[in-house]
């Protein structure tokens, strides 16, 4: 079960990470909304953030946080967001929220990632979660055929449709014990667009609550 508590510990103790004059990558999610929240105290120390979803930019911008455009920033030297599981080599499964592109594109933007979680998010092998992948919709059935023939269940996200326009399978049944492999493998397949492994691109930082995995 997760536990808001510590979402929000989590969310808090990624403000260390934060340097005076910064650009900050904003992820999304639940934990990530207490990290805004806090981001907001700083709000006159930074330049902005840049957002990895309408989600998260609508929050920003309420609370008075400049959202910038990652084409004019360049790198960015930190990169905060949730997973919906963590493996203990920092490996990583999001979208959950749908917003997994946005997210991987930013996190390979940024120099640093910190990964902020509730202990429920914390396992052994990745794959509890079904893993999200998110698709052109023309090609859904050609990989869900795919999905099939590795092993995997696709089950449709029925009415979601990302902020890209496109679509979210979510593969059930996997036991991932090699995630760099199997996420190499996916991004080969036509019409995937990004798949929710953040394997190749790990977290270099986990915060478990308030506590350093
Ligand atoms: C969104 C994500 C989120 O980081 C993930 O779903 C965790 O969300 P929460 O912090 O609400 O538990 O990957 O696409």
């Amino acid at each position: 079960m997760s536990n808001a508590n510590e979402k929000r510990q989590a969310g808090e103790a990624a403000i260390r990470y934060v340097e005076d004059g910064a650009i900050v990558g904003v992820g999304t999610g639940s934990t990530v909304a207490y990290f805004i929240d806090a981001l907001a105290d700083l709000k006159d120390r930074i330049q902005g953030a840049v957002s990895s979803s309408e989600q998260s930019t609508a929050h920003l911008k309420r609370l008075g946080i400049p959202v910038l455009d990652l084409n004019a920033t360049g790198s960015l030297t930190l990169y905060v967001d949730g997973a919906d599981e963590c493996d203990p080599h920092k490996r990583l499964i999001k979208g959950g929220g749908a917003a997994l592109t946005r997210e991987k594109i930013v996190a390979e933007a940024s120099d640093k990632f910190v990964c902020i979680i509730d202990s429920s998010k914390k396992v052994d092998v990745l794959g509890k979660f079904p893993l999200p992948i998110e698709v052109i919709p023309m090609a859904r059935s050609l990989i869900g055929r795919e999905i099939v023939k590795r092993g995997g269940n696709p089950v449709w996200r029925d009415g979601v449709v990302t902020d890209n326009g496109n679509w979210i399978i979510d593969v059930h049944g996997w036991q991932i014990v090699d995630p760099v492999s199997l996420e190499n493998d996916l991004n080969q397949i036509p019409g995937i667009v990004s798949v929710g492994l953040f394997a190749r691109r790990a977290a270099d930082v986990v915060l478990v609550g308030d506590k350093l995995l």
